[in-house]
């Protein structure tokens, strides 16, 4: 991405745990592109979007939705529960913004059952306290059928029918094991039946090949948007196994689930939080269980948008950052809640971890039982104890705040592109003068002045 030439296409995607603020920044990108694209996960996601008195939580569609010009597409690597993504559909109707006409859905994205969110919830029940602390939205069950190769894809939505037939064999056999396996109760088939049906004949326009439609927005040079959910430390393969979503977060998920080449992908940008949170179990070798972690979670309002759990807090950690800036290919850093870290004396960041014999690693093994006998390394910074809160320019911050972000950039390696100093979609600067800092300027549709006021 070092030449002069516009790419044609950019990813966004999560660099932590999951909601780093990722909404926020796709929509901010979304101002001038064409297109935006979610490539997985379903309504596991939450993606908040705000601007002046305007909020929004999207969980299957993508956040470039709020611009009325952007076609939005949701990828084969997404899975799909009917009736919740029509909750969302018209509960965005019913904000004054037009979906159906520029929503697409990839005939082969997997549909998640009603049996499929009542086999999460049994499963997380019986894992007890090893449990993943899933959202039970049926997720890792849909991906499961879909690996198991008897999932329902989404070209069935266009024959409601058949669909209901379908849809009423698989639940058939997960009603067995709920029952069975797990002392459960089954799924009432025949309501299930008749609400997917419902929800198959309204969706079914928003079914269609989306992958020729992409790269047509490629073809005419119209920049495209990707916008990856949850973030690499949840990744199916690279992240904290088998504490993990069950898709992938990386960015070349893209190609696959949208069926485009890889070679159109453009740059990647990383968003991620000046600190870290994550929801659910699992390692977090910086989480913060005393006053600051709940200082973190109070000033950065830190409660899930999908399923309002506290989620847990804990200092900036480069060591993960370093490992998901390398396996995420990250080009750039969107740095979000900086504003969040504004009332602290000092500031910690993890710069590696020590082994119990001393030795110290600069990257997250991925075997987690070792991961548990390492200790962060930490680095002290002194905090700036001033408001940065919507702050729009580097030279306005406190040098302790540029100074903790030149420090994270050398020690994740990755220069920071967007700084985020507020939840609203103005509050937000871009860095530097690179060609990517250059591009987000301009999908943004110029940094200084607020981007779209309604
Ligand atoms: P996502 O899943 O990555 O889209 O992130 P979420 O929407 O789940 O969570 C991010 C939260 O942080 C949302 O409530 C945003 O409104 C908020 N947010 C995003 N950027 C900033 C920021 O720079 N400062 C503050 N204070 N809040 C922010
Ligand atoms: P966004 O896109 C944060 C977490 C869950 C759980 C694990 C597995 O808003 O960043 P799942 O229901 O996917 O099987 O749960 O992954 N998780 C998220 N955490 N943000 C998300 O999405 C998440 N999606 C899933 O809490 O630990
Ligand atoms: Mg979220």
């Amino acid at each position: 991405m070092e030449s002069n030439q516009q790419p044609g296409s950019l990813t966004v995607i999560g660099g932590q745990w999951g909601d780093e603020g990722k909404g926020k920044i796709v929509d901010l990108l979304s101002a001038r592109v064409a297109a935006a694209i979610r490539y997985n996960g379903g309504n596991n996601a939450g993606h908040t979007v705000k601007f002046a008195d305007r909020h929004f939580a999207l969980h299957f569609i993508p956040s470039g939705i709020i611009h009325p010009q952007v076609r939005c597409y949701m990828g084969s690597w997404m899975v799909i529960d009917p009736k919740e993504l029509l909750g969302e559909i018209d509960s965005l109707q019913d904000q004054g913004i037009d979906v159906m006409r520029r929503l697409f859905l990839s005939e082969r994205a997997t549909i998640i059952l009603p049996t499929h969110r009542a086999l999460d919830g049994a499963r997380e029940a019986a894992r007890g306290a090893g449990s993943i602390g899933t959202t039970k939205r049926g997720i890792g069950p849909a991906y499961q059928d879909r690996a198991q190769r008897r999932a329902l894809t989404a070209t069935l939505l266009t024959d409601p029918k058949r669909f209901g037939e379908r849809a009423v064999q698989v639940m058939t056999a997960h009603n067995r094991e709920l029952e069975l396996l797990y002392d459960a109760e089954p799924v009432g088939l025949d309501t299930a039946r008749d609400e997917l049906e419902a929800a198959a004949a309204r969706l079914a326009p928003l079914v269609t090949e989306i992958g020729p439609k992409i790269l047509e927005h490629l073809t005419h040079q119209e920049p495209v948007l990707f916008e990856g959910a949850q973030g690499v430390m949840l990744d199916l393969f690279q992240g904290t196994y088998p504490f993990v979503t069950s898709s992938s977060c990386l960015p070349g998920a893209a190609a696959i689930s949208c069926g485009i080449p890889v070679q159109t992908l453009g740059p990647t940008v990383g968003v991620m939080k000046a600190y870290v949170t994550r929801v659910g179990g699992g390692p977090f070798p910086t989480e913060l269980t005393n006053a600051a972690g709940d200082h973190l979670r109070k000033r950065g309002n830190e409660f899930g948008t999908t399923t309002g759990r506290p989620r847990r807090c804990g200092w900036f950690d480069a060591a993960a950052a370093r490992f998901a800036a390398r396996v995420g290919g990250l080009d750039g850093i969107a740095l979000t809640k900086l504003d969040v870290l504004d009332d602290l004396d000092e500031i910690q960041v993890a710069v590696g971890y020590r082994h119990p014999d001393g030795t110290i690693i600069t990257e997250p093994p991925s075997d987690l039982e070792k991961l548990a006998t390492l200790d962060p390394v930490y680095e002290t910074l002194p905090g700036w104890r001033s408001n940065t809160a919507g702050t729009l320019e580097i030279e306005s911050l406190p040098a302790q705040a540029r100074a903790y972000i030149s420090f994270l950039e050398r020690q994740v390696g990755v220069p920071v592109v967007l700084v985020s100093t507020g939840p609203r979609r103005k509050e937000t600067f871009a860095l530097g003068d690179s060609n990517l800092a250059s591009t987000l300027r301009r999908l943004a549709g110029g940094l200084d002045q607020p981007i779209q006021k309604r």
